[in-house]
């Protein structure tokens, strides 16, 4: 069985599957950006594109290293093509269980036995796909962060049956991006990162609504007591507030935990479509003055 990663391939486009491609490609990996729409791997194309320009103009990467990433990196619709050839496959569709598990089911017909199929999902646990294949002792989590070119950290979330060797090449794999492997022993949605952001956002809203301090004073303690670069209401606003609300959902869906539900004055802004920075309004109105 060959243990060496050589070949990449990224399934989904989008946000985090664009970049997480443009690491691999920039870290030497052979790379391939898949999806089922042309037009969004054009769009990625022109996004990572400037993001990289601009990142060679203000001296964070050299030239030769972008152009050469470029020369690693294949962005194609033809899924079945370059899986055939992959040593590890990162699914990064859509957060959608029915969609992942077809993934899993069909990406284990076409890839070679020795491939590892992982998923970058925040909440679906990997357990939940596994066993849409004939290898779960080769499935876990690997969970990059948004922006992906630029954040450290990666959580890699064994399921049960994932082989210790698994996690052990996900690690070194992680090592070889230049970012930090965070392991967790066992699976739970959100995993620990997202576990502790949720925390502080849940006391927030809590204090919030039980009238102690107005969300701009929450979040100016969160900023010039704690050090954080924005509070938790700014933070909120940034990912998108229904982001945050979904979440909250399909966690409950998930544990069946009532507190898992999203609170009166996030479902408020929900149903009014005040999402955050996308909308011109959430907490705050946009652009703030
Ligand atoms: N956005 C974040 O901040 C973030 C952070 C960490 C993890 N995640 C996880 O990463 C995954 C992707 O999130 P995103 O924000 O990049 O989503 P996105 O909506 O930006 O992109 C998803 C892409 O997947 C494509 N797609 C859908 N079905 C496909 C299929 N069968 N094969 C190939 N491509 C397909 C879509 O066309 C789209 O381009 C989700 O599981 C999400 O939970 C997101």
């Amino acid at each position: 069985m060959s243990t060496q990663i050589r070949t990449v391939v990224v399934l989904g486009s989008g946000t985090m599957g664009s970049q997480i491609a443009a690491v691999a490609a920039l870290a030497g990996y052979t790379t391939a950006l898949v999806d089922i729409k042309q037009e969004q791997l054009d769009r990625a194309r022109e996004q990572l594109t400037a993001r990289l320009d601009r990142d060679v103009e203000k001296g964070r990467r050299q030239r030769a290293d972008v152009d050469a990433a470029w020369e690693r990196l294949t962005l194609t619709t033809d899924r079945d093509a370059v899986a055939a050839e992959a040593d590890l496959v990162i699914e990064a569709a859509v957060e959608d269980l029915t969609i992942k598990r077809t993934i899993f089911a069909e990406l284990d017909e076409v890839c070679p036995e020795h491939t590892l199929l992982v998923t970058n999902s925040s909440n679906i646990v990997s357990s939940r796909v596994a066993d849409a294949t004939g290898r779960p002792d080769r499935v876990c989590n690997l969970h990059f962060f948004n922006p992906a070119l630029v954040m450290q950290c990666v959580e890699i979330v064994p399921h049960e049956g994932t082989d210790p060797q698994t996690v052990e090449r996900m690690v070194a794999f992680v090592e070889s991006l230049g970012k930090t492997p965070v392991r967790l022993q066992r699976e739970i949605p959100g995993f620990v990162a997202n576990r502790l952001l949720n925390a502080l956002r849940r006391e927030a809203v809590e204090l919030y609504e039980a009238g102690v301090a107005d969300f701009k004073d929450i979040d100016l303690a969160a900023r010039t007591a704690l050090g954080h670069p924005m509070g938790p209401f700014e933070l909120m606003d940034l990912v998108g507030i229904d982001v945050v609300y979904l979440i909250r959902l399909a966690e409950h869906e998930q544990t069946g935990d009532a507190d898992a539900l999203p609170s009166r004055s996030i479902t408020e802004k929900y149903e009014a479509g005040e999402y955050g920075r996308k909308t011109g309004r959430g907490w705050y109105e946009y652009p703030r003055p």
